[in-house]
């Protein structure tokens, strides 16, 4: 089967995920345009973990089909397919015990990447992340900010069509969290797609072309802060108010 809109370059279509039983996330659709910088809002325990975990190739048993620019999308059974995408997890998923170059080299290497084309990705990636000066020093020596940053740059050394983000502001100084926010406008303008997860109302309004907001496994709303407000009959309120009014909660209370 092909995407009906051949024009997004992520497409997933009744996405659904149970743990034992338990449906996590509930027959969702939503697609990302090319370019596109897309976020799931939603409270603690809506599904956003899951549903990156399915598109990342992370969880491979769930139900439903997703496409990749029009074509049917297996990360989890297929490299190719794979390559396509960036993860930048909450969690710092980088070597201590390494320098920030020898971790470059390390994920570059994961993806295929050799030679000069490799050196070239690290010392770009190294310029992105403001860490030419410290990169022959081991990760261990770093500030807390300066980890985060090599943890992004990592997650963008194949240079991937589609970057993923579960939450990657949570616990992080308002100073990193702001190099974060620059980088991924940076890596937008230049082309990347980007998936990013969070529970801050005002990341989202401030970063997202369209936000799909998941509750309780589903999404129930999706579009521009501007058209969710209106869709929600409040067109004058903020993201707050709107996520109120839709599910007749604060996102706070979870
Ligand atoms: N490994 C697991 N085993 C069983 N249930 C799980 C597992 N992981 C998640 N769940 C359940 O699935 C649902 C969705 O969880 P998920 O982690 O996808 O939500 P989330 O939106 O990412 O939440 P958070 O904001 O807390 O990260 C929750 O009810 C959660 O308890
Ligand atoms: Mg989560």
């Amino acid at each position: 089967m092909t995407s009906m809109s051949d024009k997004a370059l992520l497409e997933v279509r009744s996405l659904a995920y149970d743990y034992n039983g338990k449906l996590a996330v509930d027959h969702i659709n939503f697609s990302i345009q090319p370019g596109e910088f897309f976020g799931l809002l939603g409270p603690n325990g809506a599904g956003k973990s899951t549903t990156i975990a399915c598109v990342s190739g992370l969880l491979s048993r769930f139900r439903g089909e997703m496409f990749f620019s029009g074509k049917s999308f297996s990360p989890a059974k297929n490299l190719s397919d794979r390559q396509h995408i960036g993860i930048v997890p909450q969690d710092l998923a980088i070597y201590e015990h390494l320098t920030a170059r020898e971790n470059l080299q390390t994920f570059g290497g994961l993806f295929g990447l050799s030679g000069k084309k490799l050196q070239q990705a690290i010392d770009r990636q190294l310029e992105i992340a403001g860490l030419t000066d410290r990169a022959k020093d081991l990760v261990k020596t770093y500030s807390g900010g300066m980890k985060r940053r090599l943890n992004l740059a990592c997650g963008l050394i194949h240079q991937p069509q589609l970057v993923l983000l579960d939450e990657p502001t949570v616990g992080v100084d308002p100073q990193s969290r702001n190099h974060l926010f620059e980088s991924l406008k940076q890596i937008q303008a230049e082309g990347t797609t980007i998936l990013y997860t969070t529970h801050y109302m005002e990341e989202a309004e401030r970063l997202c072309d369209r936000i799909g907001i998941m509750h309780g496994g589903k999404i129930i709303a999706i579009g521009s802060a501007k058209q969710l407000a209106i869709e929600s009959g409040l067109p004058n309120s903020n993201l707050e108010e709107v996520f109120l009014k839709l599910t007749g909660r604060s996102l706070q209370d979870s």
